[in-house]
């Protein structure tokens, strides 16, 4: 195995002396790059946000804008990144260097005044102008991308999506000039080195095991060595993304003698359609899933643009949103909802649970010691009628109050079939039972909806704390059911 190496703006560094925790931002700013600013150090700023080379949905790479604060460095051993700083080129020895597009709209368009969150906001800023399907529609002609317009509030005429930016935060700006300058970068030009790099493989994943005293970030090259590892080391910590792990660490100074990486795991990151049933890797990021599945399961296509944010979800997994088992994770109710079963191994072979069985208790569930989950199944077909209801402070980039998920099936205006994911209402997440009985076999009118709507305003033990009190998520369950109502009919209960 090699020394531990990072490529940051097109140069190869070691990753020594940095500890096994520390972080990508860390590093980077140790460096001397210090337009990677920290802001919160828990994922919810944008100002660290940089680009990794991975694979792509369309094009062999894909720019992948990623919160820097959360990820360790180690866990991008081989792998190569670009910060704000590698986006401007210097065309001659002496001379300024020349802004990257997107740098030279954000300045021309006013879109940074004390600049702290800037770096942040190019870096999103060009991981979506280098979007393969964005820069083709920024191709349509030179027209698309003039003006602020847009093709509506969220979307720009340069295919430009708005949601690209929903982790990065600026308290200055006023964000309209931040929103001119995304809808107004055009595509890149055929010259442009990284629009170029997309064409080849990004960096395969190398094993690691980047040890210093009684600590190591360890990543096998397959999933059988992964569980011998953790069947060796049951106590070890499990990281995908590390987009809930580095929270630990950096806010809680968690730290752990050993971290287990699996989010490169070939077998963690297949996606199947299959006749009777789609099988999605546990290791795949929820942005990966969205793109790949392209609404084939309307009810995860609701739930992703309601979960965290964009940079979140490039780096987030289901795998990890199920493994930490907090009552509170938006995906769980969709998943409950949906029927899904949860493929678990370990170094003796596989077992499937159903997801309503998974959980046992606050952040406890029946993955046994040394066991991993592989993948997500969800049972085709799929109910007709879905939602995904998040109750929280802000549209984005936030923790959720309640969380419902509806599928029903409702044939000849009978509810044949009624499933209904809760999350926040009780320790773990749970399938509303009673609401789904007093829902089967009645008809879907007015009557039978606000029936059903009391039965789930009596579901879960909601707790008051400083989200939400218990009466107003009790409240926000009955008034869940009676929207997906309103929704589905052209009567408005009353
Ligand atoms: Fe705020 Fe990383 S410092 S998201
Ligand atoms: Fe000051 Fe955004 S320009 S925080």
């Amino acid at each position: 195995m090699t020394a531990a190496r990072i490529t940051v703006n097109g140069k190869e560094a070691p990753i020594a002396p940095a500890a096994p925790h520390t972080t990508v931002l860390d590093f980077l700013r140790e460096r001397g790059l210090t337009g990677t600013k920290e802001g919160c150090a828990e994922g919810e700023c944008g100002a660290c946000s940089i680009l990794v080379a991975r694979p792509g949905v369309n094009k062999p790479t894909d720019w992948v804008p990623v919160n820097a604060c959360l990820v360790p460095v180690a866990a991008l051993d081989g792998q190569e990144v670009v910060t704000s700083e590698g986006l401007a080129t210097v065309e001659a020895p002496g001379t300024p260097p020349v802004l990257h597009p997107v740098q030279e709209e954000m300045a021309v368009r006013g879109g940074s005044q004390c600049g702290y969150c800037t770096p942040g906001f190019i870096c999103s800023m060009a991981g979506e102008y280098y979007r393969p399907d964005r820069c083709a529609h920024a191709e349509q002609g030179p027209d698309a991308a003039e003006g602020a317009g847009g093709t509506d509030a969220e979307h720009g005429p340069n295919g430009f999506d708005l949601h690209a930016l929903s982790g990065n935060l600026c308290r200055c700006t006023g964000y309209r000039p931040i929103r001119d300058a995304a809808f107004a970068v055009g595509a890149p030009t055929d010259d442009d080195p990284l629009a170029r790099r997309r064409e080849e493989a990004p960096p395969a994943p190398v094993a690691t095991e980047y040890r210093q005293d009684d600590s190591a970030f360890v990543r096998k090259g397959t999933l059988a060595e992964t569980l011998r590892l953790l069947r060796e080391r049951p106590d070890a910590v499990v990281v995908a993304g590390s987009t809930d792990w580095g929270v630990e660490v950096n806010i809680r100074s968690r730290r752990a003698d050993c971290v287990v990486a699996v989010d490169r795991l070939p077998e963690l990151r297949e996606l199947r359609v299959e006749s009777d049933h789609v099988e999605i890797g546990a290791a795949l990021t929820l942005t990966e899933i969205e793109r790949r599945l392209d609404g084939t399961v309307p009810l995860l296509a609701q739930l992703f643009p309601q979960f965290a944010s964009r940079l979140i979800r490039n780096g987030a997994t289901l795998g990890g949103n199920l493994g930490t088992g907090s009552p509170i994770g938006d995906s769980p109710p969709v998943l409950l909802a949906l029927e899904a079963s949860l493929v678990l191994a370990d170094a003796d072979g596989e077992r499937e649970v159903p997801l309503a069985e998974y959980f046992t208790g606050y952040r406890q569930s029946v993955r046994r010691p040394g066991e991993l989950i592989r993948a997500v199944r969800l049972p085709l077909p799929l109910a007709p009628v879905t939602a995904f209801h998040k109750i929280a402070k802000r549209r984005f980039d936030d923790i959720s109050s309640v969380a419902v998920a509806f599928a029903l099936d409702v044939e000849g205006g009978t509810v044949r079939k009624a499933r209904i994911g809760l999350g926040g209402v009780a320790a773990t997440p749970v399938r509303a039972l009673a609401t789904e009985a007093a829902l089967e076999g009645r008809p879907w009118t007015t009557e039978s909806a606000e029936a059903a709507a009391e039965v789930l305003r009596g579901e879960g033990t909601p707790m008051s704390d400083h989200r939400a009190s218990a009466g107003y998520r009790a409240a926000m369950l009955g008034q869940s059911l009676l929207k997906l109502y309103a929704q589905t009919t052209e009567a408005v209960p009353s």
